[in-house]
């Protein structure tokens, strides 16, 4: 009863933001995704019927705590699903860089899911993994594909339609995605409690919901085209709308620093020389710029050189749940 799954991080281009249920965390809106090569997480789960608890051990060092209750409260949903009672070790080795703002939530929860749900023995097909990740984290649920995925955010009640589904394969348009890492730090909303508090309090969510189904059409053609400017544009603008609710919200909030508007200013700045980028920014300070290949060394140098970064990361189109055997996780 063991199986080793490896999930890469994604970085949304229509952003999931607000939930309808928060325990099933079904969301109010569809949302879109790349998923990114380079940083990922490799899960092994082995259940064992002498254990009395579940154990969970990252990057080599044993966890407790909230991190801890919800790998256990994951799993409780795994051994449901199979009817089986039965407690597990899992380890993980997670390779995402969280200071460069990828939420580990996302490979983390999908190589679980799929690590866990097939070491148990359930046969679950892509759609069935992808509604089960959903509940260990939103956003996981769009990362057992490659390349780009929707979630569709579903109409039932009980969740069984809103999962994510493929549309268009890790080799069909080599986009690449740089991570500005920003040195300074600031007190964090988790985006659980942000998308919460927009929710319940931002006059501007009303707008954010009704603008995304012409944005889901438009960036999905754009893909299918790969047309950069109108799927950089769409995105950089869906996300600007997101942060915009958190400024309506009461009490207002935000998660941009000054060094992340300079980012943004600055990646402006490279379109209107003639090279073409565009941002996005999830829930922290942190950005993500989207450029063609034959642009990387313009787009680096010149995110390297703004005030306020530490670092930056490069990444291109990666793929979705991969199995693995004992030898390769490392
Ligand atoms: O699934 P969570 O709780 O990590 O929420 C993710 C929310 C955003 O990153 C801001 C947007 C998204 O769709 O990934």
């Amino acid at each position: 009863m063991k199986a080793i799954a490896k999930a890469h991080t994604n970085i949304a281009l229509i952003k999931y933001w607000g939930k309808r249920n928060e325990a099933l965390i079904l969301p109010t809106n569809n949302s879109l995704s790349l998923t990114l090569d380079g940083f990922y997480t490799s899960t092994r789960v082995v259940f064992k019927e002498d254990l009395q608890k579940d154990t969970f051990l990252l990057n080599g060092t044993r966890i407790e705590g909230e991190q801890y209750n919800r790998v256990t409260q994951f799993l409780d949903l795994v051994r449901n699903l199979a009817q089986k009672n039965i407690y597990a070790e899992v380890e993980s080795i997670n390779a995402v860089p969280t200071a460069a703002g990828f939420a580990s939530s996302a490979s983390g929860f999908a190589a679980l899911a799929a690590a866990s749900s097939k070491a148990i023995g359930l046969e679950l097909s892509d759609s069935e993994l992808s509604r089960l990740t959903r509940q260990g984290s939103g956003s996981a649920c769009r990362s057992i594909f490659g390349g780009f995925a929707e979630w569709q955010q579903g109409e039932k009640a009980d969740g069984s339609d809103s999962y994510a589904v493929p549309i268009a394969p890790q080799n069909h348009w080599d986009l690449r995605v740089a991570a500005v890492v920003l040195s300074a730090k600031m007190k964090k909303v988790s985006s659980r409690a942000g998308m919460k508090r927009t929710v319940e309090t931002s006059p501007f969510f009303k707008g954010w919901i009704e603008s995304i189904p012409s944005e889901i059409d438009a960036i999905k053609q754009g893909i299918l085209d790969r047309d950069f400017e109108k799927v950089g544009e769409i995105a950089e603008a869906n996300c600007l709308k997101m942060h915009a609710t958190t400024l309506g919200a009461n009490p207002p909030f935000t998660y941009w620093l000054d060094s992340t508007m300079s980012v943004m200013q600055s990646v402006q700045a490279l379109r209107a020389s003639g090279i073409p980028a565009y941002f996005t920014i999830d829930a922290g300070p942190n950005v993500k710029v989207l450029y063609l290949p034959e642009h990387e060394e313009e787009v680096q140098q010149t995110l390297r050189s703004i005030p306020g970064v530490d670092d930056v990361k490069l990444s291109c189109a990666g793929q979705g749940i991969t199995y693995l055997g004992d030898d390769e996780f490392v």
